[in-house]
């Protein structure tokens, strides 16, 4: 007559081992945000700083991005690409709040010193 006593305590086993799994699944979660891997591919390893998007979107739309990425300019050849990208290129102006935030952010990491490079940067 041990039975029905066994059967009882194999479902509350069966629940906590359960239990135990999905916690363990829960845990075993990536500790790192998949999207900011994700992110970092899609931007092609640029630091995610105010005027990534701007540079990305603008710069990126008529020519490969990777053509702007490799560079290493100061602000002042920045500016002179800008204009001309304007007058050769059949690009349109940039407002001016934006190009302040794509010179900015050029000349932060696509310096002389390329520290977008620099792990620092990420
Ligand atoms: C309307 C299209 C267009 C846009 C938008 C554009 N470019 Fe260009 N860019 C060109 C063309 C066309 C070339 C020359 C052809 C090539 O090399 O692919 C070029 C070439 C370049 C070069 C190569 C060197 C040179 O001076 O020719 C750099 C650097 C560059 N662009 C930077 C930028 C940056 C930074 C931006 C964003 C502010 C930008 N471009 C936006 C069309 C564009």
């Amino acid at each position: 007559m041990t039975a029905p006593c066994v059967r009882r305590a194999v479902l509350p086993a069966a629940l906590f081992a359960t239990f135990l799994a999905l916690n363990a699944w829960a845990e075993g979660e990536p500790e790192t945000d998949p999207e900011s891997d994700q992110e970092q591919a899609l931007f092609r390893g640029m630091p995610d700083d105010v005027g990534r998007l701007e540079v990305f979107g603008f710069c990126g739309s008529c020519h490969s991005i990777d053509l702007v990425l490799q560079q290493g300019l100061s602000r002042a050849v920045w500016e002179d690409v800008l204009v001309e990208m304007v007058r050769d290129q059949e690009m349109a102006p940039l407002q001016p709040d934006i190009r302040v935030k794509v010179l900015d952010y050029l000349e932060e990491y696509y310096g002389p010193d390329r520290k977008a490079l620099s792990p620092k940067a990420k």
